[in-house]
């Protein structure tokens, strides 16, 4: 794998997809070529399955495997390829969005996530993972400003959602040389300031 691969997580309403394009345009200023993606989805029939997965309700065990079975095809069609050619792929989720998620809010069994984490995906892991953590009423007030239908996941309680930003502090804790900590109760321009910063130390 000669390109980077840069992945961004977080709880609903942490803010972080608006600074995936940011981050993408600032490589792109740096003569990088950047593919900008997203989980579930990615492909064509990755974004079927992020219809399916949104607002179907299903089995738990249903919902993972169809999780990785999008991944799976996502990383045949669209990011090995790219990351073969020495491309940057910035990634709106992944493995570590299943981990939290389906594990830490729904309590899927740990082993059952690792053995399909490393059938699908052993030999590759992110370069980095961007962690956007904030307080979860922050991040429950920012959702109910949103003028939307709200998804499956973002209707879920609010024990769900601690649960969720739990499973995911506990996985930087076990992972830090690869999951950074971004405060995402923090302005636009400051966080952008700590990306700039943590992208050139880790990967530039
Ligand atoms: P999200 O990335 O937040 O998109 P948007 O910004 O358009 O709402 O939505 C994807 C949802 O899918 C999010 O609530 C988390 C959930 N999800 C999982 O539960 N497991 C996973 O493995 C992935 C990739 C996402």
């Amino acid at each position: 794998m000669n390109g980077k691969f840069i992945t961004f997580e977080g709880i609903d309403g942490a803010g972080k997809s608006s600074h995936v394009e940011w981050l993408a345009d600032w490589l792109r200023s740096w003569g990088k070529t950047v593919c900008v993606t997203r989980e579930p989805g990615g492909t064509e029939l990755g974004e079927k399955l992020r219809t399916l997965l949104l607002n179907d309700p299903m089995h738990l065990e249903t919902e993972t495997l169809l999780m990785f079975a999008a991944r799976r095809e996502h990383l045949a069609q669209l990011i090995e390829p790219a990351l073969a050619r020495g491309e940057w792929v910035i990634c709106d989720r992944f493995s570590d969005a299943t981990y939290a998620y389906q594990g830490g809010g729904r309590g899927l069994d740990r082993g059952k996530f690792l053995s399909l984490e490393q059938w699908v995906h052993g030999h590759v892991q992110p370069t980095l993972t961007l962690l956007f953590d904030l307080p979860l009423d922050v991040a429950r007030e920012r959702i109910a400003l949103a003028s939307r239908v709200l998804d499956r996941f973002e209707q879920e309680r609010a024990d769900f959602h601690e649960r969720v930003r739990q499973a995911y502090l506990e996985r930087a804790h076990g992972n830090p040389s690869r999951i950074r900590l971004v405060d995402a109760n923090q302005s636009l321009e400051d966080i952008r300031k700590v990306l700039e910063k943590v992208v050139s130390t880790h990967c530039l």
